[in-house]
């Protein structure tokens, strides 16, 4: 179903996305590194499932988002180590791997295979801290190998790969080099909506030999233009059987801009309070989305240095119409907070077009044009001067 809310998985209740998948499939043959970029629900995670589900492939899934607490600067190495090894865990289950894979790890963590297999929290945990950054090599290494030997080519996804980069006393550079070295029948997958900070984390990679010269692909996933929008909310309004007037999806394209994570969800929302006789309008699917977004924000601006600082910026930008350069930022959060240099707007700005909250074109700084990000920042940053703790 379109209107699914979770990340989609096959083809069919994929819209569009015929060309990024076809090349992230010609990318995973001639097994060319990629990184997968676009802001935050435009459908990444969701074109890499529907690219690599193909028995051709052996897939381990890593979802950073797993460990993901924007509150954190840093995350222990054991959430990560967890996380590889319940991936790993679902895929020794899925495609029946056992054997010398469920061995190896089970001696690193000195329990038994059982407690491997069963996925014994308890003692897991206790273990974790043995498991070191070469010892993930190791795993890879053998993962590699029982691809090649079924011959099939192992994918390695590291979803909102920027946030490998907070995790405490693992050297992924390390982890990378000897995957690229050593594991010829894998390639590896990263995502990220934080499109700054993962350029920065790839670009430090090509660089080190002995990756370097080679490049990592990159493919972008933009929104959909109106066309493609107000196609996707028509056949999936057909597909759900409910029938909504051009009234509505005028408004849902105007406020949604292209976003297929908004789209999905107005969908989906609109389409149960219809059938279940509830009253449905764009006003009220659209706040939903607002909070959710004002929460986040909100959690994000009280985890750095200068939550006020962040939020003056922001409500500087929607104050100048939703666009501006440094200077006018500049002189509007003086009149919100007492003196803020301008070079130190100038890295706010920046960090925030980093995390893909805002954009840069040019010289100037913009608000996303959707209203669930747009309200969302706006309202957060009020949130945050409000009660700055
Ligand atoms: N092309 C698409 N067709 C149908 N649904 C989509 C499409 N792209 C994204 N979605 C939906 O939008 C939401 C966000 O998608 P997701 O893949 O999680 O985005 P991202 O990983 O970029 O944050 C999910 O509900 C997903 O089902
Ligand atoms: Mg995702």
């Amino acid at each position: 179903m379109l209107f699914d809310v979770r990340p989609k998985e096959d083809r069919k209740d994929l819209y569009d996305r015929d060309k990024e998948i076809d090349e992230i499939k010609e990318s995973v043959e001639r097994k060319v590194w990629i990184a997968v970029y676009g802001m935050r629900r435009v459908g990444k995670t969701s074109v890499v499932n529907v690219a690599v589900n193909d028995p051709k492939y052996l897939v381990i899934k890593l979802n950073l988002m797993r460990i993901y607490n924007p509150k954190k600067k840093r995350y222990p190495k054991s959430s990560f180590i967890s996380l590889f090894l319940e991936s790993i865990n679902e895929v020794i289950k899925k495609y029946t791997l056992g054997g010398r894979l469920t061995r190896l790890i089970s001696n690193i963590l000195g329990i038994d295979e059982n407690s491997f297999i069963e996925f014994n929290l308890v003692k897991i945990r206790a273990r974790l801290k043995r498991f070191r950054g070469d010892d993930v090599n190791s795993v890879v290494r053998e993962l590699d190998l029982l691809a090649g030997d079924n011959k099939k080519t192992l994918i390695l996804i590291f979803d909102e790969a920027q946030e490998l980069m907070k995790v405490n006393g693992i050297n992924f550079s390390s982890i990378f080099h000897d995957i690229y070295d050593y594991c010829k029948n894998t390639t590896v997958v990263f995502t990220g909506s934080s499109a700054g900070i993962l350029e920065n984390m790839l670009k430090s990679l090509e660089y080190e030999k002995p990756f370097f010269g080679r490049f990592i692909r990159r493919i972008r996933i933009e929104k959909f233009d109106e066309r493609l929008s107000r196609d996707f909310l028509l056949k999936g309004f057909e597909e759900e059987g409910v029938k909504v007037t051009e009234d509505v999806i005028e408004k849902a394209l105007k406020r949604f801009d292209g976003i297929p994570g908004w789209l999905t969800f107005f969908g989906s929302e609109y389409s149960f309070r219809v059938k279940h006789g509830e009253k449905a309008d764009v006003e009220i699917i659209e706040k939903m989305a607002i909070e959710e977004v004002r929460k986040e924000i909100r959690d994000f601006i009280l985890g750095t240095q200068s939550p006020e600082r962040y939020s003056a910026t922001i409500l500087a930008l929607d104050r100048l119409g939703g666009k501006g350069s440094v200077a006018e930022v500049t002189k509007v959060v003086n009149t919100i907070l007492e003196e803020v240099p301008e070079p130190r707007i100038y890295e706010i700005l920046n960090r925030l077009v980093d995390m893909g909250f805002i954009e840069k074109v040019g010289d100037e700084y913009f608000l996303p044009k959707d209203e669930p990000n747009r309200k969302g920042l706006v309202l957060a940053s009020k949130d945050v001067l409000a009660s700055p703790s």
